[in-house]
């Protein structure tokens, strides 16, 4: 796959402190085993093309992903996050459970998902996003008018997208974008339903901070519309 060229499109800190050896290690030896593979036609060189393939952008610490892995030993998991210690900390867990069924890509999650051919990930989840509560950053958030299009694209008949977030505001926004674009249907039944935890194992690190700061976060699931 062709080196990232959009850079300048992620925001925030590939790293949080200086590397211990450990992790150092981790990244040179044990991450490019791991590396997600696309050829020129934009199929996943490393899962088969039968097999249904998940997503998760930006994964944080990988709690989530490592539990969808090992919950789901015959789903392809693809992790899409930047930042150096929460992948050092998704490949430990990788070693130790001898997972095999993930792939990491360690960039932009929008650029990974150009590269993608269309109509070929079954879920994507997208837990926590950074809210970027300043207008003048709003403009920075993963999910926006042109991301839903390329979400809609790349999954698969019926494939859904499953958000969690604890800002109202960001809250907001996703369902006006989502509603506006007409590319997905939100998945909601009555008022609970979105305070229903959408998601198994373990807390996220933010999901566990948001509950811990009584700032109760909401789960939206949407399946993707046949248009
Ligand atoms: C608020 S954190 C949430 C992490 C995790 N999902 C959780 O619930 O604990 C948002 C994460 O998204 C990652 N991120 C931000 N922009 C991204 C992008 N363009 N592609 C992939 N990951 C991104 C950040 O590095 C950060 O780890």
């Amino acid at each position: 796959m062709e080196e990232n060229k959009n850079t300048n499109r992620l925001h925030g800190r590939k790293k949080l402190y200086k590397l211990s050896d450990e992790k150092k290690s981790l990244l040179d030896d044990v991450l490019p085993k791991f590396i997600i593979d696309i050829d020129n036609n934009g199929h996943l060189s490393n899962f088969s093309q039968e097999q249904d393939v998940f997503l998760e952008i930006g994964f944080g610490y990988g709690e989530h992903t490592a539990f969808q892995a090992y919950s789901n030993p015959n789903i392809g998991i693809i992790g899409a996050e930047p930042f150096l210690n929460g992948i050092t900390n998704l490949l430990k867990i990788i070693v130790k459970e001898n997972i095999k069924n993930i792939k990491i890509y360690n960039h932009d999650a929008i650029t990974l998902i150009e590269s993608i051919k269309s109509e070929t990930i079954s879920r994507i989840y997208i837990l926590f996003p950074d809210p970027w509560p300043k207008s003048r950053h709003n403009k920075r958030r993963i999910i926006n008018e042109s991301s839903i299009k390329e979400y809609s694209r790349i999954l698969k008949k019926d494939g859904k997208i499953i958000i969690a977030t604890d800002s109202k505001d960001y809250q907001h926004w996703i369902l006006l974008y989502m509603q506006k674009s007409k590319l997905f249907e939100w998945l909601v039944h009555d008022a609970n339903d979105w305070r229903t935890r959408l998601i198994k194992g373990p807390l996220t690190k933010y999901e566990n901070k948001s509950i811990k700061s009584n700032n109760k976060p909401v789960y939206l699931m949407f399946k993707k519309n046949i248009i």
